[in-house]
């Protein structure tokens, strides 16, 4: 499906809650299907991936239930599904849950096949399969990707250095370590997301984690609780970024998570003179969250700190879009990561910005943008949701409409963008 983004010609404005966080729905899902007794879900996200993961759940035994909003799951027994679980686009679903079900000691004996599309089933899963095997997992796949077939067996916890910050990777070691022998300690090189290390405890894990490290008692079972789930950042970045961009602008956003291992994007924005203002309403050990302000403001090019990057690794290409029309050069390195995420991240907004007429130049692990005039003209989301969501902010300032093929891929992580976005002023229609 395509969508026509027209520029805009009123200032955005209003109040604008951002759906539910992606990243803590899944483990919501994940964790409440392992846990003994009933999880409640308040504000889960109603997303394709977030759906693939809890009807995953369902196919490995676990009762899931909706009413009100509210959906509930009674966990603690598994058993092997009828057929493949389908993860669809989702790389923290699939690689999560093969953590999971690598050690569970339900499924013992039995053979369990994960799938994805196409795009999934391009990512790269050597990252867990190795560290899972030297934990003693049995996991084929092909040639390093999924189909994942999980044999589950007896697990020894272990000690495992992160080549890389990833927040997957830590996670599907934590939940091999829920049930193996002995216990698992993660050590990351920087920051990933803390969701995981937050919301096990919750559930009633021993767990300890200081920065960049974590380590798990083995052998534990999770016991039910009531989950909150505050909104995406991540989604709300694309509101945050049209705010910033239509002149005269002012959007305020509410409950959206403010975990400090997810906020590269707003420190980034402020880094290119943004003024975000921001009042939290959750401390503690619960995800933090609060409400954030965005005017509309002149933004300057800037060089992204490479540690930054971890702290906003899904909001590159927004990032990329506010950069093609801030005044002077935005210098992204040390991002090679992007390349494995839904689509090849720096290639396709490198290629789709420059039909745009954007000034970019791509670089093995970055890229630099020389904010200028955008045109309107046709450009793809590479079946990517959050490329078509970033391409659809920049046409709010673009010169003539932008029209975004193979959009609906939107509905992966925020099928109401659309509608929020008409909420505030925008005019985006689906043609
Ligand atoms: C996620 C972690 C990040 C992020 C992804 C969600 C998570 O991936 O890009 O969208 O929920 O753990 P990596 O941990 O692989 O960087």
């Amino acid at each position: 499906m395509r969508l026509k983004v027209q520029p805009a010609r009123v200032p955005l404005s209003g109040e604008y809650r951002p759906p539910g966080d992606k990243s803590v729905s899944h483990r919501a899902a994940i964790f409440g299907g392992l846990a003994e007794g009933e999880t409640e879900i308040h504000g889960f996200l109603e997303s394709s991936d977030t759906r693939a993961t809890l009807a995953a759940m369902a196919s490995l035994g676990a009762q899931v239930s909706e009413s009100g909003g509210v959906i509930r799951i009674r966990g603690g027994r598994l058993n092997a599904p009828a057929g493949d679980l389908d993860l669809g686009n989702s790389g923290t679903g699939i690689r999560l849950l093969t953590g999971a079900l690598a050690g569970h000691p339900d499924l013992f004996g039995g053979s369990i096949r994960l799938v994805g599309d196409e795009s999934l089933s391009a990512r790269p899963m050597g990252r867990i399969i190795e560290p899972l095997k030297a934990m003693g997992a049995d996991i084929e796949s092909v040639d390093g990707h999924a189909p994942l077939t999980v044999r589950p067996r007896q697990l020894r916890g272990m000690v495992y250095e992160q080549p890389m910050a990833s927040a997957q990777v830590k996670s599907a070691l934590l939940l091999a370590g829920l049930n193996a022998e002995g216990a698992t300690e993660v050590t990351e090189p920087g920051i990933s997301r803390d969701h995981t290390e937050r919301m096990l405890p919750v559930f009633g894990a021993r767990l300890a984690h200081g920065e960049c490290r974590c380590r798990l008692d083995g052998q534990q079972r999770l016991q039910g609780t009531v989950c909150r789930v505050p909104g995406d950042l991540s989604s709300a970045a694309f509101v945050l970024a049209a705010g910033l961009l239509v002149a005269g602008s002012s959007i305020r956003l509410t409950e959206v998570g403010l975990n400090p291992t997810r906020d590269g994007v707003l420190r980034i924005c402020e880094s290119m003179g943004a003024e975000i203002e921001r009042s939290p309403t959750t401390r503690g050990n619960e995800e933090p969250a609060g409400h954030l302000h965005v005017r509309f403001g002149k933004l300057v090019g800037v060089d992204v700190e490479p540690e930054w990057v971890p702290l906003a690794i899904d909001e590159f290409p927004v990032l990329m879009a506010l950069a093609a029309s801030a005044e002077g050069t935005t210098r992204i390195r040390g991002a090679e990561e992007l390349r494995v995420k839904e689509s090849d991240r720096l290639a396709v907004m490198c290629a789709e910005l420059s039909k745009l007429g954007v000034c970019v130049s791509e670089h093995p692990d970055g890229a630099d943008i020389t904010g200028g005039p955008v045109r309107g003209g046709r450009v793809d989301s590479h079946g990517d949701h959050r490329i078509a969501m970033s391409l659809a902010v920049l046409g709010l300032v673009a010169g003539a409409p932008v029209e975004i093929d193979n959009a609906e891929w939107i509905r992966t992580s925020y099928p109401g963008f659309v509608d929020d976005m008409r909420a505030l002023g925008a005019e985006m229609e689906w043609l």
